[in-house]
Order: structure tokens, then C-alpha cells, then sequence
């Protein structure tokens, strides 16, 4: 088992990482459950994956109560908390619950705000189960749901009280979805640690063979970074936006394309490899390393190419986007692999590579 602490000077929380330690799991669950009971919220397909298999977290002391919510981005809503909230309400949820986010990206960004926002707020703690969930999405507490207008457009900043990390879950993810989270494995790679870049490169079959120490390290690595910044930045007022790297371009395709048949890491590969071409042509990215990034991004099986709608299309998508501010937006560009830094550009600087 794996600590690492993440040093939010008002709310310090440990991430556990471990591969299918459930003792663990029930005692760090125990330590912050006040009550006899656990509400976990998840989705349709983790808990017919995975409630039988959780049994012996729950005890007589320790009973679970699941509320669950169809699979998918496009329950990522409003509507969908308000639910919970009734749920909750119907279950007897108090301001001594604690709440057990259990499942991917989705779940935990609805099951977060859900937790900031239910009685003005009560504990929860995240058990991601998907590969973006584990090197990203669980930690940091960024909680907040889509409008029509774009992505995570409400929301809360508000942190766990630990995150538990079991890579065995990874082992009936779909490879679609592995592939999905090792976008922003690179994203790390490419803002912080070139390491990470070069070991992916070689070792990046064995995270599809689902091998528990290659897994374990990148997950290590990747969190590492995240909690670093995070305890630095909490709520995004400066070096937090580097985690951003890719995320404009990634989130005005997702919207651009209503959300369907893209995944969120599929979009940010494309929005990865836009920031690098940008980059390059403004004069900070070498080419030899933007070919290394398309050739890595292409390797893990995602697409470089990004999708061809037009200029006012990807500006009207960039502007809904809360990175922007005005005409010009808050973008992350790359200095080399393993360094990025943060530029304020217009759009129509931006957009310049568009064609390509
Ligand atoms: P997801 O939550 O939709 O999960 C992907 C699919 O995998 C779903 O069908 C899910 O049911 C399934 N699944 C989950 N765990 C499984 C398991 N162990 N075995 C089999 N199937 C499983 O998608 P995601 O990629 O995990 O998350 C994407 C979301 O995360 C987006 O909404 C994005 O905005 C958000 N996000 C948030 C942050 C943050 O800091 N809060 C960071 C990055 C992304
Ligand atoms: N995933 C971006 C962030 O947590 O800030």
C-alpha cells in the first residue's frame, strides 16, 4: 500500500493506493464514517460489477446504502443530484453521513457536488474505478456537473476526505477506457514529468495486460503531480490551470460534438497534440518533441487529428469554455516535454493552426 498525502492547508487528505486492499478500505472508510451507515453512489454498471465483490467492506456496523444513477456524461446534470438529494432525503442522510463515490470520472464529479451541496455539505470520500478517475478526476476536488452550454459549467470546488485507490477495478474496464484515461497519463507526462513520457513509451502494453506494478507506478506518478499542485492551488488562481494542458480544445470538441461519440480523454488527446502544434508554431516547442508527442499519442491508440468544424464554431465553443475570459483565453502551451507554462492569447492566435 501506497500513501500520499495531499496538503490542502484547510483540508489535508491521504490518498491510499493499493491493488484490492479492502481491510484497508474498511478501516479508512471507518475512520471518517460517523454512523452505521455508507451512502455510495455509483452507477448501473459499477454496481452490478461490483456490489457483491464490496461485501466485505460492510459489516452489522457498518451497513451500505447504494443509490445509483444511469451510466454516462449526459447524466453528468443538474437533474441527476437533485435525485440523489431526494434519495438522501428518502434514506435519511444527515450532516454526519458520509458519502462513498464509487466509479469513474462521471460519478465522482456528480457525487462530490452532490456532497458539497447536500446540507450545505457533508464528508465524502473517493473510490475511482476507472483509470482517469485514479491518476486525475478523484483528486483535487473539482465537483460540478455540464449545462447545455458546456462542461462542468456548475460546480464546487470541494475535497474529499481521502481517496482510495484499487487498481484491481481497472481489470473490467474496457480497453476503449483505458486507452481514455492514458490521455491524461500523457498530459501529466507532458506538463511535469518527460519520466513518465518515456516510460509510457515503453512500458504501455503492460497497462493494457492490467500489470499491477506498471500501474501502480504510473498511477503513483501521475498523482503525485496532481497533489503537488493542487495543495499549491487549491481553487485555480495560477499553476492548477497547467492541468489544463489540452482541456480548451478537448472540452469545445466534446461540446461541438454534443458530447457523443467522443470520450472526455479522446478529446483531450486532440486537444493535446492542437496545444503542441500551437506551441511549435509560436516558437516554444521543438519540432522533434511534437513529433515524439504525435507518435505517443498515436501508439496509445488515440486519434491527433482533431475534428474539421469551422473557425467560428471552435470560437463560439472556446468562449463558453470558463477558461476564457473575454476575447482571450487562459491557454497552456508547451515548453518542452515535461514543462509547460501558461499564456494569454487571443483567440484568433489560438485558432491558427486549425487547418492544419
Ligand atoms: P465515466 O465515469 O463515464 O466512466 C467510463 C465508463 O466506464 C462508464 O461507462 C462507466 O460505467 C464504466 N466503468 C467505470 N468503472 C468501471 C470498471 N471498473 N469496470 C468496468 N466499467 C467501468 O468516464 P471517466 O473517463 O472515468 O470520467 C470522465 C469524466 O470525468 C468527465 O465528465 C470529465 O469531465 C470528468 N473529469 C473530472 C476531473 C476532475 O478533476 N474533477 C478531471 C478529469 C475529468
Ligand atoms: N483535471 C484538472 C484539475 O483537476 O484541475
Amino acid at each position: 500500500m501506497k500513501a500520499l498525502d495531499v496538503k490542502i492547508p484547510k483540508a489535508p487528505y491521504t490518498i491510499h493506493i493499493d491493488n484490492w486492499n479492502l481491510d484497508l478500505a474498511k478501516d479508512i472508510i471507518q475512520k471518517h464514517c460517523q454512523e452505521e451507515k455508507l451512502y455510495i453512489i455509483t452507477n448501473t454498471t459499477v454496481k452490478k460489477l461490483y456490489q457483491k465483490k464490496l461485501r466485505p467492506l460492510f459489516s452489522p456496523n457498518l451497513k451500505a446504502i447504494w443509490i445509483t444513477i444511469p451510466d454516462g456524461e449526459r447524466y453528468k446534470r443538474l437533474s441527476s443530484c437533485e435525485k440523489i438529494h431526494e434519495e438522501l432525503i428518502l434514506k435519511k442522510a444527515n450532516r454526519s453521513s458520509l458519502i462513498l463515490a464509487l466509479g469513474g470520472g462521471v460519478v465522482g464529479d456528480i457525487a462530490g457536488f452532490v456532497a458539497a451541496t447536500y446540507m450545505r455539505g457533508i464528508a465524502y470520500i473517493q473510490m475511482p474505478t476507472t483509470l482517469l478517475a485514479q491518476v486525475d478526476s478523484s483528486v483535487g476536488g473539482k465537483t460540478g456537473v455540464d449545462l447545455k452550454a458546456g462542461k462542468n459549467l456548475v460546480g464546487a470546488f470541494y475535497q474529499p476526505k481521502a481517496v482510495i485507490v484499487l487498481t484491481r477495478f481497472l481489470k473490467t474496464l474496457p480497453k476503449k477506457e483505458i486507452i481514455n484515461g492514458l490521455a491524461e497519463v500523457i498530459k501529466y507526462a507532458l506538463i511535469a514529468d518527460n519520466h513518465i513520457f518515456y516510460y509510457l513509451d515503453t512500458h504501455y502494453e503492460n497497462i493494457f495486460k492490467h500489470d499491477t506494478q506498471t500501474l501502480d507506478k504510473i498511477i503513483h506518478l501521475c498523482l503525485s503531480i496532481k497533489a503537488n499542485i493542487v495543495a499549491k492551488d487549491e481553487k485555480e488562481n495560477d499553476q492548477r490551470a497547467l492541468l489544463n494542458f489540452g482541456h480548451s480544445i478537448g472540452h469545445a470538441i466534446e461540446l461541438l460534438k454534443n458530447y457523443k461519440n467522443i470520450k472526455h480523454g479522446e478529446a483531450v488527446a486532440m486537444g493535446m497534440v492542437y496545444a503542441s502544434e500551437l506551441s511549435s508554431s509560436l516558437g516554444f516547442l521543438a519540432k522533434n518533441d511534437l513529433l515524439a508527442i504525435k507518435l505517443l499519442i498515436t501508439k496509445m491508440g488515440l486519434v491527433t487529428a482533431w475534428p474539421s468544424f469551422t473557425k467560428t464554431a471552435y470560437k463560439i465553443a472556446l468562449l463558453k469554455d470558463k477558461k476564457a475570459q473575454d476575447e482571450n483565453i487562459r491557454f497552456i502551451c508547451l515548453t518542452k516535454i515535461g514543462k509547460a507554462h501558461i499564456e494569454d492569447l487571443s483567440l484568433n492566435t489560438i485558432l491558427q493552426c486549425l487547418k492544419r
